[in-house]
């Protein structure tokens, strides 16, 4: 009997999900995706038609409709879980905090109680360096790093979905669990058939750049000019999302060849830092392009310094960031000259 490789991927039409659809694939997955499209664009089809030939299995559902869940972990066998499915604009988070509380914990906790009644015990969660709040002194964090409150509902939604997960498995030892705490995903499919759309006016630096650089947007504030770093910006670790795509298949290949008990928390960054006036250097310089920018007031809830220390990553599931900041802008804007036609 052939071995089973389904793998359920919720929010697997988002931006870091469709590019994970395509790593598993490559590595010889057969992703399952259900995601009710609410944080994706339908024209990812497209991007999955153009680099697989094919469109994977979708169900359209939300994940928190139990019934609905219920019947799809009755179709079919799954060999493990990649939890995407969350919203995740932090600053959406602070106006509306009880639709993320819902969402991303009724999300998971139907997810997970699935998994238990199926029998299904490798689950890989996306989570984010955001459960770290704001580094006290220390900006190079490592998993073991203390964690001050997180500085949104949204992070708070992802430390207590890692506090949730470690409680079922503390309940349930064969339940295994790979928590990844994502960076700052940037980029977009290096083939230029997947990237990141954005819903709206993007919260995020790099869809804000191309936008701003496409003619999209009027121009670009930089929010606060006077923290304690090199330039006075802030200071984040940009991940390529095909980097970070991979990462989720490492950390899967991990949980398969663990015999039981294993909870792990896993920092997916590249290791280094840099301020927002360096990407906006980098951007102009890898684009020819100028940038209309201008400073302006500080953004609450922004952490002031950030990034990761990516040993373990390395360490343990194997895994190290091959694209370059560089590739990341390239990539990024290769992906907003393509959508600026399609849309
Ligand atoms: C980066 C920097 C802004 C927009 C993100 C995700 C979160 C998590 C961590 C995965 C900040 C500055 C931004 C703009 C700006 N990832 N900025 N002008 O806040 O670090 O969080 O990564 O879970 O989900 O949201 O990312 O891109 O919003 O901001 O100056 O128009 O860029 O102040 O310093 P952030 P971001």
């Amino acid at each position: 009997m052939s071995e089973n490789r389904n793998i359920l991927v919720t929010g697997g039409c988002g931006y870091i999900g469709s590019h994970t659809v395509i790593e598993l694939i490559h590595h010889g997955y057969t992703p399952v995706i259900a995601d009710d499209f609410r944080n994706a664009n339908r024209k990812v089809l497209e991007g999955f038609n153009e680099l697989l030939s094919f469109v994977p299995e979708i169900h359209e559902m939300d994940i928190c409709d139990r019934k609905a869940m219920k019947a799809l972990f009755a179709s079919k066998k799954f060999h493990g879980i990649i939890h995407f499915a969350a919203d995740k604009a932090v600053g959406e988070s602070v106006e509306n905090p009880l639709k993320y509380y819902h969402n991303n914990l009724e999300g998971l906790n139907v997810v997970c109680a699935m998994a238990l009644e199926f029998g299904v015990f490798n689950f890989v969660f996306s989570s984010s360096c955001t459960v770290y709040g704001e580094p006290n002194g220390v900006k190079e964090v490592n998993e073991s790093s203390p964690k001050s409150q997180p500085g949104s509902p949204y992070g708070n939604t992802k430390l207590i979905g890692e506090q949730m997960l470690a409680d079922v498995h503390n309940a349930f030892p064969k339940f295994k669990v790979m928590n990844l705490r994502y960076f700052n995903p940037v980029g977009a499919h290096p083939s230029g058939a997947l990237g990141e759309f954005p819903i709206g006016k993007p919260n995020n630096l790099f869809p804000f750049i191309t936008q701003t650089a496409i003619g999209k947007q009027e121009c670009l504030v930089v929010f606060g000019n006077d923290y304690p770093t090199t330039d006075g910006t802030c200071v984040r670790d940009y991940i390529h999302v095909c980097d970070l795509a991979e990462s989720h298949v490492k950390a899967l290949k991990f949980l398969e060849n663990q015999s039981g008990n294993c909870l792990e928390y896993i920092n997916i960054g590249t290791g280094r830092g840099s301020t927002i006036l360096e990407v906006i250097q980098l951007f102009e310089s890898r684009s020819g392009l100028k940038l209309n920018w201008k400073f302006g007031p500080r953004r609450p809830g922004d952490v002031v310094e950030i990034y990761a220390n990516a040993d373990r990553s390395r360490d343990v599931i194997g895994w190290q960031p091959k694209y370059s900041l560089s590739e990341a802008i390239d990539h990024a804007w290769q992906w907003e000259q393509r959508i600026a036609e399609i849309r």
